[in-house]
């Protein structure tokens, strides 16, 4: 049963919160969206049913299933968070504009459609609110493997005769897609794939666990150097996708900023080693178990100074979050975005609330004011919309934060998370 793109909410909606209102009680963590992308676009690897447990339901997932259903890719979900995929059927190699337009995440059925169809046919993302986004290292990675790729009226056109005979790939920058799509392709090559300085994000992980259990033979899981040695065919698996580390933290620093105790429950603490280091410098009491944090907060943390990393460092998609819950403290914070080249989209409307934020190229000193006040701001992408969250939560008066379909790509449930544990939050149509 497919479920149509337009059954999610209202893309016009608005949250509105009333701040001050202290966190108490559990959330359950939701699956990881940046597992769970690369792995449904492995399914294209090879026909059959595979099973994905732990799958989150957010508007980019839908966006993702909506893709492959035009590639005649069958799914169904079995439960609320069981999706099962079967790619038998694969009657085209195009994923056209219009989709992957409107998430740039699609570009990952590029490496498995390629050694699954002989040729992919993939529009190039365009940028985002965030940076330019380009995806040389996902093009010129497939070359480096044997393909012939061409761009050509804002596609990519990837073909290659019979199978891809691989080759060795250094990454200039730790690509997370561009690591997973190279992956993806090199499982079905005909020869041995080395790829150098790639991306460690838990995420890849997951995905390099999901080939493997549908037969690929992949070294060096978790390190910069992945060994891949080709395989004929595949056969089709079934994995659980892990917690959202990202979601994870948002929570955690929204206990920070308004204060009260909440406990984390099916997250994955050993994800986020750098974000827990930085919060309990700023004053929050963590205690890790083996899948659930138990966070404190006093409302009043204390300024750190955060630079953004490739994983194991300070995550980028943490970054607006954690500016938020700066601007509470007491003192000044320094912020370094060394990953995107436009992450600070959220500054101006953190200022709307009264935040003391200067900005000079990639870097922001947050001047903490002990205090914001509610207005109304508007979300420009995805993790600074979580933030404008977390500064409402604990700001005197009431937040509006418009274009909340930036949520709905990455928090499922968000509003009905947090109002079970206390806070005053809606979600209303924004006439
Ligand atoms: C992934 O994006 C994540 N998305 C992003 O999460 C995350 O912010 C990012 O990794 C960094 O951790 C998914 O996994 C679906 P990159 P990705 O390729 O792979 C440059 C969210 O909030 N670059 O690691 O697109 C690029 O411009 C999203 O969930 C090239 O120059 O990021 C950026 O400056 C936002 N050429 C840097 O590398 C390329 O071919 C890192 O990008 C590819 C990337």
């Amino acid at each position: 049963m497919r479920r149509p793109v337009s059954s999610y909410p209202d893309i016009m909606d608005k949250i509105v919160i009333e701040g001050g209102h202290e966190l108490h009680g559990e959330i359950r963590i939701s699956g990881a969206k940046n597992a769970a992308l690369p792995i449904i676009a492995a399914t294209l690897l090879t026909p059959g049913w595979h099973t994905l447990y732990n799958v989150p339901d957010l508007r980019d997932i839908r966006t993702i299933l909506s893709l492959m259903a035009t590639l005649g890719v069958v799914w169904e979900k079995n439960g609320p968070d069981t999706l099962r995929i079967n790619t038998a059927d694969l009657s085209g190699c195009e994923a056209s504009y219009d989709l992957v337009k409107t998430m740039r995440a699609s570009v990952l059925v590029l490496g498995p459609l390629l050694v699954r169809m002989g040729r992919a046919r993939v529009s190039l993302p365009g940028g985002c609110a965030i940076g330019a986004r380009p995806i040389n290292f996902h093009t010129q990675g497939l070359k480096k493997l044997g393909a012939e790729v061409v761009l050509e009226q804002g596609y990519v056109e990837a073909v290659i005769s019979n199978r891809l005979p691989g080759g060795t790939v250094y990454f200039d920058f730790p690509s997370v897609t561009g690591t997973e799509n190279l992956l993806m392709a090199a499982v079905l090559a005909k020869g041995t794939t080395v790829l150098k300085n790639v991306a460690r994000e838990p995420e890849i992980g997951n995905l390099i666990d999901m080939l493997i259990s549908m037969g690929a033979e992949i070294e060096g899981r978790d390190t910069d150097k992945l060994i891949i040695y080709g395989v004929e065919s595949l056969n089709p698996a079934e994995i659980t996708i892990i917690p959202d580390r990202i979601e994870t933290g948002t929570y955690l620093i929204a206990v920070g900023a308004v204060g009260g105790e909440v406990k984390l429950t099916h997250c994955d603490p050993a994800l986020l080693p750098a974000l827990t280091e930085k919060l309990r410098l700023a004053g929050l009491d963590l205690t890790e178990m083996a899948d659930c944090f138990l966070v404190r907060g006093n409302g009043s943390p204390l300024s750190v100074d955060i630079k953004t990393m490739v994983y194991p460092g300070f995550p980028t998609d943490l970054q607006a979050q954690m500016m938020a819950l700066m601007t509470f403290a007491d003192g000044t914070s320094f912020i370094n975005e060394t990953i995107f080249e436009n992450r600070f989209m959220h500054v101006a409307e953190l200022r709307r609330l009264g935040a003391d934020i200067k900005v000079d190229g990639a870097s922001a000193i947050v001047r903490g004011s002990g205090g914001l006040t509610g207005a109304k701001v508007m979300a420009t992408d995805l993790r600074a919309s979580a933030s404008l969250v977390i500064a409402g939560l604990a700001a005197h008066g009431v937040t509006e934060v418009s274009r909340v379909y930036h949520l709905d790509r990455g928090y499922e449930n968000l509003v009905k998370k947090l109002t079970g544990v206390g806070a005053v939050i809606q979600r209303k149509e924004d006439n």
